[in-house]
């Protein structure tokens, strides 16, 4: 079964072909990063707009990449939610007519769901319960997986998502937008010592998280030390992410002890961090990290997670609709597959 998988929830318009026994044989991401970069943030309009623009020629260099014509597709996968209800209007919308006009099945894919079973693309699935970190610009979840389809949360931000929290100090740091990757840069050259910013509900059983005070420590810090020298803004970026880095890792730890499960997966934007990667593989469980193009928002990881979903019969009617707060509990299991 050839699937292709449309991600348009956010600001990255993802296309990809997921292929029975094959995988991904061609994938494709536009990023509008350009596009809000001068707002500081995403703005819903724009990215819509630019998904319109986008999806219908990126379908078109994916197939042709992966040598195939639009008829030989036997699946629509697109994300159905959580995200921005205009730009998931516009990949659901064009999803669902392909579909249609091929007489195809289509599927709408949580985005969530997505992320979770991203790192399966190049890693084989461990044995259930795993874990899973999805660490990104919206979300900061611990989920138990005990099956295709049924996801414990077993903690989550109670504020900011990791990647907002490094968005946010990176805005202070004046590093520009999407800050994770520049604070993430900027934080090599600095003294991860030099500052102890508090590693919030680390002593707390709750396997929750929260960002905020962290956040607001370092604007504190910032304000006292200003007017900031280039070694103090690196300092300040090196002491946040080893802050960030630990309270992640030892949440996942605690997590990994109470549920005794084989592997921790992670995925998200956050998890193409370095010295998170870093961290993580010293646990003792095995851990698995997707490449980081399929870490950020990807068409690949809807087209198998869709791929997934169709092989084991699960249908979207014609009838399409979105789902901009969709929570990852409410997902239908999977049914029982009868090929994979
Ligand atoms: O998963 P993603 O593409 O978007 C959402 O679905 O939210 O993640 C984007 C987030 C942004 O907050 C970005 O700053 C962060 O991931 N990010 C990083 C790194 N690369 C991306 N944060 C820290 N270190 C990085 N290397
Ligand atoms: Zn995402």
């Amino acid at each position: 079964m050839r699937v292709l998988g449309i991600e348009t929830s956010c600001d990255e318009t993802g296309i990809a072909v997921y292929e029975s026994g094959k995988g991904i044989t061609a994938e494709s991401v536009y990023s509008q990063l350009d596009t809000h970069a001068p707002f500081g943030g995403v703005v819903p309009e724009l990215a819509s707009r630019d998904h319109i623009r986008k999806t219908l020629p990126l379908v078109r260099q994916v197939l042709q990449q992966a040598s195939l014509e639009v008829a030989h597709l036997d699946g629509i996968a697109y994300t159905e939610g959580p995200g921005l209800s205009g730009a998931l209007l516009v990949g659901a919308g064009i999803g669902r007519s392909l579909a249609w006009a091929l007489d195809v099945p289509a599927i709408g894919v949580h985005h969530m769901e997505a992320h979770l079973l991203a790192p399966l693309l190049d890693h084989p699935v461990p044995p259930f319960p795993f874990a899973v970190l999805l660490v990104s610009g919206g979300h900061t979840l611990l989920v138990l997986v005990t099956d295709f389809g049924r996801y414990e949360v077993l903690g989550e931000s109670m504020d900011d998502a990791a990647g907002e929290a490094f968005d946010k100090v990176a805005r202070l740091l004046q590093l520009g937008y999407p800050g994770g990757p520049r604070l993430a840069e900027l934080a090599t050259k600095g003294n991860p010592l030099r500052f102890a910013f508090p590693r919030p509900m680390q002593h707390h059983p709750s396997l929750d998280f929260s960002f905020s005070g962290l956040k607001t420590a370092v604007m504190l810090k910032a304000r006292e030390l200003s007017p900031l020298s280039e070694e103090t803004r690196a300092d300040l970026a090196a002491s946040f992410e080893l802050a960030i880095v630990d309270s992640l890792t030892g949440k996942c730890e605690q997590a990994l002890d109470n549920t005794r499960a084989s592997a921790l997966l992670v995925s998200g934007g956050v998890a193409a961090n370095l010295r998170l990667r870093e961290r993580l593989s010293r646990l003792d469980t095995p851990v698995f990290f997707p490449p980081p193009h399929l870490c950020v928002d990807n068409g690949s990881m809807v087209a198998f997670t869709g791929h997934m979903r169709l092989v084991s019969g699960s249908r979207s009617p014609l009838k399409f609709r979105v789902r901009p707060r969709w929570s990852l509990s409410d997902l239908d299991p999977h049914r029982q597959s009868e090929e994979h």
